[in-house]
């Protein structure tokens, strides 16, 4: 959408003297995966431990938007599509503030996660695939949604009677069999790696 009559305003304090005072980059974790996946328990205990390296950081929750911002879409496609779009612009918004940003949402559609993937600079966009089965995530089942969803009293549940586009192309694909440990440790290395954090 075109906006007439509104100009950018540029402000004095930008991204690059936040990320001085925070000795860090602000970047933002895109995690994506099935329902049970391991989303967000990975994201939480990372940023525990972000935490204690005096990292800034912001989880942004699937489940928890959705009883706010987003508590006006559903399960829809186009309205999948909002929560995604609505979420990339609110992390992109956290990012130029200088914080680590984790989302996790299931963000089953390619083209939405193109969409996010392009409101950022290449290296502020890191796509994190949690790569877990169907069949175990349908076994943890955590929040009882796969039994509801199989006893058809839930429509439109990911990966069962709606898709997920596996992404050709993350940045890291993290097998969610592995320990939470484990997959921890391995985001943590890459954010080193990448020059994202220091130790
Ligand atoms: S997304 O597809 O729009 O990215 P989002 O991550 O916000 O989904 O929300 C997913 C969470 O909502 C799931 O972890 C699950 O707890 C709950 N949920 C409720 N209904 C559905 C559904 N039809 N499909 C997937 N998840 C659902």
């Amino acid at each position: 959408m075109q906006y007439k009559n509104i100009i950018w305003h540029q402000h004095f304090i930008t991204q690059k003297l936040r990320e001085q005072k925070n000795k860090h980059k602000g970047v933002v974790l895109w995690f994506t995966g099935l329902s049970g996946s391991g989303k967000s328990t990975v994201a939480g205990f990372l940023e525990q431990k972000l935490y204690h390296m005096n990292i800034n950081t912001y989880l942004l929750d699937g489940d928890n938007l959705r009883h706010g911002l987003c508590s006006d879409l559903s399960f829809s496609n186009l309205d999948r599509k909002e929560n995604i779009r609505r979420i990339g612009e609110v992390a992109k918004l956290m990012v130029d503030a200088g914080l680590l940003v984790m989302t996790a949402f299931i963000s089953p559609n390619r083209y939405e996660r193109r969409m996010v993937r392009k409101l950022f600079n290449n290296d502020r966009f890191v796509e994190v695939f949690i790569n877990t089965p169907l069949s175990i995530c349908e076994s943890r089942d955590p929040k009882g949604l796969y039994k509801k969803a199989r006893s058809g009293k839930l429509c439109n549940f990911t990966g069962i009677d709606s898709h997920y586009e596996i992404p050709e192309k993350p940045d890291i694909k993290l097998n969610g069999e592995e320990s939470i440990n484990q997959l921890v440790d391995n985001l943590l290395n890459f954010l080193i790696e990448r020059n994202i954090i220091n130790v």
